[in-house]
């Protein structure tokens, strides 16, 4: 086994996810808070395209940065959505952010370079650097900068080895947003130290009393990763982009015929009605349920002792400080699964800053299952006291 594997760590979501099944299976009523995937199905104008993509036989590889008439969809979208123009040579269409991730690593790392991540993050991006043989440098983020690097994080942490910072936002697990300003910002420090800025926007969509802006308004040679698997809800199509600075087009042109030939055909071809009108108006409807979960998972939380140090503004996830009801986040998701047969995320999953002291929680379930969730809850850390 190659020894980089080392740095490549299972997520401990999935022995949750296990567990939670073997609960389920032996006859118990396990609410799923734990997945970080809507648990709405693909709008079935998408689910249409993609069958009739198949009966039309759209079964071959496409071109590997994805069939011209999606890259010119996508290029549209940031037109209509952000009033942005990209051109569809900058775009690539990839196997989720997932895929794109890997291009964007791939195509600026060398064995022995580093990348700043916050921490908490998405643990994903630390193990893609470390599978490149470079390292992730974590640098612990709070409520005070929203979990989010900024400006003076760069100054503080850059090495001579740096050769990207990484954010997310919306983002995993926090929900947290960086406003326009930062942004500027970060993305100034970042290129006073002649280096790049990738930003994932995979959950740009779900925001909630307010729109995001994509970092692209900020500056056209910033990384951009997005995806169809959140706000368009196709997790198993496997399908994502990447808007590309102009001048790595080839490179990750290069690196995506390699590695992964083409996207999957028939999802490109289903992802081509996600434009549509009524698709997003679904979505839209979709959103707003989204919102109204948020709402009701704070206030029930916080009645019964998790804490909110910052409002999530968008993704599906809300942070919660549990040190009040805890000495460790993992022991108390375990019992919590255990008594209330309700599954959370431990901390753990996202870095090691604060990570004893957080449970990610998903609102990818009902209000009732949420008002539930915490109503079981309350009553097992009643019974502890
Ligand atoms: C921040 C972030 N980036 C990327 C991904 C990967 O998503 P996908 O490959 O399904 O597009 C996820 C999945 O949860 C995520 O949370």
């Amino acid at each position: 086994m190659s020894s980089r594997l080392a740095h490549v760590h299972p997520f401990h979501v999935m022995a949750i996810l296990a567990r939670a099944q073997q609960l389920a299976a032996a006859g118990h009523d396990v609410i799923h808070m734990e997945v970080g995937e809507p648990d709405f199905p693909t709008p079935a104008p998408i689910v249409e395209a993609g069958r009739q993509a198949l009966a039309d036989g759209k079964t071959f590889y496409t071109p590997a940065l994805g069939i011209p008439a999606l890259r010119e969809a996508i290029a549209a979208f940031y037109q209509q959505r952000y009033g942005v123009t990209v051109s569809p040579r900058r775009i690539a269409v990839t196997t989720g952010a997932s895929g794109a991730l890997l291009l964007t690593l791939s195509a600026l790392l060398a064995a022995g370079d580093s990348v700043l991540l916050p921490d908490p993050t998405y643990p994903c991006n630390r193990h893609l650097v470390s599978l490149l043989d470079a390292e992730p440098l974590s640098v612990a983020v709070g409520p005070d900068t929203q979990y989010q690097l900024n400006a003076q994080h760069i100054a503080a942490h850059w090495q001579a080895n740096t050769v990207a910072a990484m954010i997310a936002s919306p983002a995993n697990p926090t929900g947290t947003l960086i406003s326009p300003t930062e942004l500027a910002a970060l993305y100034g420090a970042v290129k006073a130290q002649g280096r790049q800025l990738i930003v994932d926007e995979i959950y740009h969509g779900l925001t909630y009393g307010m729109d995001a802006t994509t970092a692209l308004a900020c500056a056209d040679d910033i990384w951009v990763i997005n995806s169809f698997s959140k706000y368009f809800q196709m997790t198993g199509w496997r399908l994502g982009w990447l808007v590309i600075p102009e001048a790595y087009i080839d490179a990750v042109e290069r690196v995506a015929q390699n590695v992964f030939l083409s996207a999957p055909t028939p999802a490109q071809y289903a992802a081509l009605a996600a434009f549509t009108p009524q698709t997003i108006a679904l979505l839209e409807e979709r959103r707003q349920v989204f919102h109204q979960r948020r709402d009701v998972l704070l206030a029930a939380f916080s009645e019964i002792g998790f804490r909110f140090p910052t409002q999530p503004q968008g993704a599906f996830y809300a942070y919660a400080d549990v040190s009040d009801l805890c000495d460790n986040s993992a022991t108390l998701a375990a019992n919590l699964l255990e008594h209330t047969h309700v599954a959370l995320t431990p901390g753990k999953d996202f870095g090691q800053h604060g990570a004893t002291q957080h449970l990610r929680l998903a609102y990818t379930c009902d209000e009732a299952r949420i008002r539930q969730a915490a109503a079981r809850i309350g009553e097992y850390l009643q019974r502890q006291r």
